[in-house]
């Protein structure tokens, strides 16, 4: 198991990669896929306090505020993405390097709406976030949380031909909950793999009310604009999740 000083690291050494990309706008998953579902479930944000856990070098903090909202804190682990972050800020919006596994910094009942913006897949004790982000919102305020789709996390390769034409996508150790890894650039990332059941029943544990799931998949119109989220209509890759403090 890698110690969290190890986690940090790979988040370190592939920063600079990740934030040229953000910031060129080639993410397709999140500009065509993933940004309108979060959207939509984080509803009016005008006048709303706002914490974004995980949020890299702060992209969806400042779509919210560009929607309206009061005040955006950012909380990321990996300096130089706060750094990035902290360059581009407004008068609305803060950042901070903060594990957000611990939020003993904030008072209770302080956020309206907390964002996870594929952020829990990453942490070794997803548990402990959720039950701090239960603290620190208000009552009624939501919690949205996008993550990798539990079907996609265990295994997440494509079966393919002998032409390398995708047949189907594997789906084993689905119950062997744990590390599992991807690449980007050459950097390895070390994500965590849980089940369906697991997320919902400790989201239910903590207090939280599920007032929707979202696997999100591509119109025609999204398809026509990113070819590259073909895949999105086989399998879901991803999955968001409104919860509500009661
Ligand atoms: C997949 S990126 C998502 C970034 C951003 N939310 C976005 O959608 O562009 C995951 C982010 O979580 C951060 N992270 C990983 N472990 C963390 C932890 N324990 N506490 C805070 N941030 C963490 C990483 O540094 C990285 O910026």
């Amino acid at each position: 198991m890698r110690n969290s000083n190890d986690l940090r690291q790979e988040w370190v050494a592939l920063a600079p990669m990740w934030i040229k990309e953000v910031r060129e706008g080639k993410n397709s998953v999140r500009n065509g896929l993933i940004d309108s579902v979060m959207l939509n479930a984080c509803g009016k944000v005008e006048g709303l306090s706002i914490l974004d856990c995980g949020c890299g070098e702060g992209r969806f903090c400042r779509m919210l505020v560009k929607r309206g909202a009061k005040y955006v804190l950012g909380l990321d682990l990996c300096e130089p993405m706060i750094e990035a972050a902290r360059k581009l800020q407004s008068e609305c919006d803060a950042y901070r390097v903060q594990d957000v596994q611990d939020l003993d910094f904030i008072e209770n009942e302080t956020f309206d709406v907390v964002v996870s913006y594929l952020n829990q897949c990453d942490l070794p004790d997803f548990e402990a976030n959720t039950k701090e982000v239960f603290r620190v919102l208000k009552k009624g305020g939501r919690f949205i949380v996008a993550n990798l789709h539990p079907m996609r996390s265990a295994t997440g390769k494509w079966h393919r031909n002998a032409d390398g034409e995708k047949l189907h996508v594997i789906l084993d150790n689905y119950f062997d909950e744990g590390e599992r890894y991807w690449e980007m650039v050459g950097i390895r990332i070390t994500s965590f793999h849980r089940s369906l059941s697991t997320y919902i029943n400790n989201f239910i544990k903590t207090g939280f009310v599920i007032k929707g799931i979202v696997e999100p998949t591509v119109t025609v119109d999204q398809l026509n604009e990113y070819p590259d989220l073909d895949d999105e209509l086989r399998v879901p890759n991803f999955i968001v999740y409104v919860l509500q403090k009661p």
